[in-house]
């Protein structure tokens, strides 16, 4: 099982993760993790804030000359914007933030201290884990991408395209990470027309996932599904309001025969395929060997720099919502972060299924697995 946790205020002096379950004998470095820390501070649409971090991941425990130990990994993340002892007092709470609720929860009288750790700067965290848990499965042949769905009314038509087809075409990020230029180019213009107006967007990402063998995640209890685990997963993301698998909510507008897929065989290869992937690569909990495809959706950022009404924790007058330096539209970054928890549940899975304490155990069980697989 793989084990995260994760600390650090959005202006405190960092930020830091607890990886426990990494198997000894990974080969890991800093640049790994950096890759998706760059990653996660792109997109069209971004902040100011993200022009000032510059994460660079600093892994402090778990390895040594470069590889695992079998201890639990440390990472701290820097903050060059340290300065929440400096910062002014917020009382003018933001409709769709966490600042009024966690102000009543925790008894403060000040939204900064439920701010500063409500805000998604502490998903830099859960990409930097995410990477040490990509870098594991990748040891397996088991690669993790994500891509821009929609922005708000515009939708990018890629339905059809492969796992490599969408690869390729999102190997560069672009300005959003979306798999179709012209849906990419309009999405960007409705994130200037939100800017223009001081409003914001969401919209919907796609992770994909491929080279997953089939038997991940388990139908014999509740809590053993991977569906459910990812859905659990991306719903833990600042923002995402809804989760779907494969064809998901399109499926129970649909006819059974057009939404299950095909059993086939190929006899050369000795292994089973489908002729559609509309389960997204899950069924009864399962992962089926198919490309797995979840989708999360994310609502509009909740700092509107045209503020929306609001009533003053002191005065108990309408005012306006506090404005913090904030993002436009983040569903690319979003994405990024979903591949991370996305990567976290599928390693944990497969540790469970095929032992963790050294790579090369997994090794063996894993070759071991894909032979009995072949001769049922
Ligand atoms: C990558 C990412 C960046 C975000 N950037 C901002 C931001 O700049 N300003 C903001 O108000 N919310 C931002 N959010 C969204 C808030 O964190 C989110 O609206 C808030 O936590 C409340 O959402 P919830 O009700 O789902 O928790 C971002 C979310 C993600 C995933």
């Amino acid at each position: 099982m793989l084990r995260y946790m994760t600390a650090g205020e959005s202006h405190g002096k960092g930020l830091m993760a607890i990886l426990e379950g990494v198997p000894a004998g990974l080969t890991l470095s800093a640049r790994d993790i950096d890759r998706d820390l760059k990653r996660r501070m792109k997109g069209y649409g971004r902040g100011k804030r993200m022009a000032i971090e510059c994460d660079r991941a600093d892994i402090v425990a778990g390895c040594r000359k470069g590889v695992t130990i079998g201890s639990p990994v440390g990472i701290f993340i820097k903050n060059r914007d340290f300065k929440i002892n400096t910062l002014p007092d917020v009382f003018d709470p933001r409709p769709g933030h966490a600042d009024l609720a966690g102000v009543m929860k925790y008894g403060f009288k000040d939204a900064r201290d439920v701010l500063e750790r409500a805000s998604a700067r502490e998903t830099a965290s859960r990409v930097a884990s995410g990477a040490v848990a990509k870098v594991l499965l990748r040891e397996f042949g088991i690669e993790i991408l994500s891509h821009v769905v929609s922005v708000g009314p515009v939708s990018a038509d890629v339905g059809k395209l492969s796992f490599q087809e969408i690869k390729e075409r999102v190997r560069n990020f672009g300005k959003l990470n979306c798999a179709e230029p012209k849906a990419e180019k309009a999405m960007c213009r409705e994130i200037d027309k939100a800017s223009e107006k001081g409003d914001t967007l969401g919209g919907s990402f796609e992770v994909m996932v491929s080279g997953a063998p089939p038997g991940l995640g388990s139908y014999a209890q509740w809590d053993r599904r991977i569906d459910a685990a990812f859905a659990r997963a991306l719903m833990s993301i600042p923002a995402v309001k809804a989760v779907s698998i494969g064809r998901g909510m399109e499926s129970a507008r649909s006819m059974g025969s057009d939404v299950h897929d095909v059993i086939t065989y190929n006899r050369a290869g000795k292994c089973f395929g489908r002729s559609s992937n509309n389960a997204g690569g899950v069924e009864g909990g399962v992962t089926n060997g198919q490309t797995i495809m979840v989708t999360g959706f994310m609502k509009p950022i909740a700092t509107l720099m045209s503020p929306l009404a609001t009533v003053n924790m002191k005065s108990k007058r309408k005012s306006g919502a506090s404005r913090e330096r904030s993002d436009t539209c983040a569903v690319a970054a979003c994405g990024v972060v979903a591949e991370a928890v996305v990567a976290i549940e599928i390693a944990s899975a497969f540790l469970e299924k095929f032992g963790s304490d050294s790579v090369e155990e997994i090794r063996r069980n894993h070759k071991a697995y894909l032979e009995a697989v072949k001769n049922i």
